[in-house]
């Protein structure tokens, strides 16, 4: 197995490729990219920690290598949030970066799986997609928005509201990855009950806990360290699926275009990314507004990637 990073050297690619070296099975291959000149010292940093995964660095010209032969892709490259911004003020820096990686990877890996991370996440991934299909090798099953800081978000505060440990609290999340996208399903969490208004709470607080982290580092950027672990958690479960397991978890993916094009669901991998689509569940009547509310957001969002790839 080879694992890329792409954005290798940022808060949240040092984090993830820390996880990965510690993480990945033995034997894989993990290849670090970044335009940053320090990344090579990354990755000799990381090579001596004693695991038998090989970690190895690419500079700025070295992108073609560092894909080549890649069974999983995880994109961590671009701006982050500033406080006052909203992610989808990093579009006009963004969406170039994940267009040029995508066209490496259509070049270097057509099969790999491919996690995006780089905000906004609703609009790149629609990017990578059509860059894709653009070259002829989409293949829905295999890219994914890592939407998965939202759960384990969702999970450490339900955890604490609720007095349980929340490694044992399981909260789906689904819609998208920005704002009132961001749709926890709290209704659905076994043997918990809230209140209305901790509801209408709580669902503010994890559609905003990408810019309650944002206002805390005041300028410094915004999750790298909850995202690191979070990128790293879906990294392994799709190297998992690759391996036979089937796994479950919840991504931003091209599903069957019932709410959008790109919707963050509950999805079972496998040997080939994607390999059952699983259904969202019943919602309460505060989710279904929730959902109604937001599918415009999230489809212009999505309609916003689609023509930079068209007029680009
Ligand atoms: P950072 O600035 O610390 O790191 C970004 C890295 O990307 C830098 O090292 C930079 O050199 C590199 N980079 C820029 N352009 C590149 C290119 N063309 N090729 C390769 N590398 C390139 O930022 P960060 O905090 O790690 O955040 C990275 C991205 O992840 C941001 O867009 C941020 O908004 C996003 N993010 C997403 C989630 C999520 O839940 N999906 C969570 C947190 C952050
Ligand atoms: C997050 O949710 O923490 C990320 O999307 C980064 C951000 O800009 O909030």
């Amino acid at each position: 197995m080879k694992v890329a990073v792409l954005g290798a050297a940022g808060g949240i690619g040092q984090a993830l490729s820390l996880l990965l070296k510690l993480d990945l099975p033995a034997g894989t291959d993990l290849a670090l990219y970044d335009l940053a000149p320090v990344t090579p010292g990354v990755a000799v940093d990381l090579s001596h920690i004693p695991t038998a995964v090989k970690v190895t660095g690419y500079g700025k010209e070295d992108l073609h290598t560092a894909l080549a032969g890649a069974d999983v892709v995880m994109i961590p490259a671009g701006m982050p949030r500033k406080p006052g911004m909203d992610r989808s003020d990093l579009f006009n820096i963004n969406a170039g970066v994940v267009k040029t990686l995508a066209e490496a990877i259509v070049q270097q890996c057509p099969k790999a799986l491919v996690g995006i991370i780089t905000n906004p996440v609703n609009t790149t991934v629609a990017i990578a997609a059509d860059v894709f299909k653009k070259a002829g090798t989409y293949d829905a099953r295999r890219l994914f928005g890592v939407t998965t800081l939202d759960v384990i978000r969702a999970e450490t505060f339900v955890g604490e509201l609720k007095g349980k440990n929340p490694t044992e609290v399981a909260v789906p999340v689904i819609g998208g990855h920005s704002g009132t996208t961001i749709l926890p399903l709290l209704s659905q969490i076994a043997g918990v009950s809230f209140s209305d208004e901790e509801v209408a709470s709580l669902t503010h607080r994890i559609q905003n806990a990408g810019t309650e982290v944002v206002e805390a580092k005041a300028g410094g950027g915004s999750a790298t360290l909850s995202m690191g672990q979070a990128a790293a958690r879906f990294c392994i479960s799709l190297i998992r699926g690759l391996q036979g397991e089937a796994v479950t978890e919840y991504a931003y993916v091209e599903g069957d275009g019932e709410h959008a094009r790109f919707f963050a669901q509950p999805i079972t991998l496998g040997k080939n990314g994607v390999e059952a689509l699983l259904p969202i569940g019943t919602l309460s009547a505060f989710e279904q507004k929730a959902m109604a509310d937001m599918l415009d957001t999230l489809k212009a969002d999505i309609t916003l990637g689609e023509e930079f790839v068209k007029n680009n």
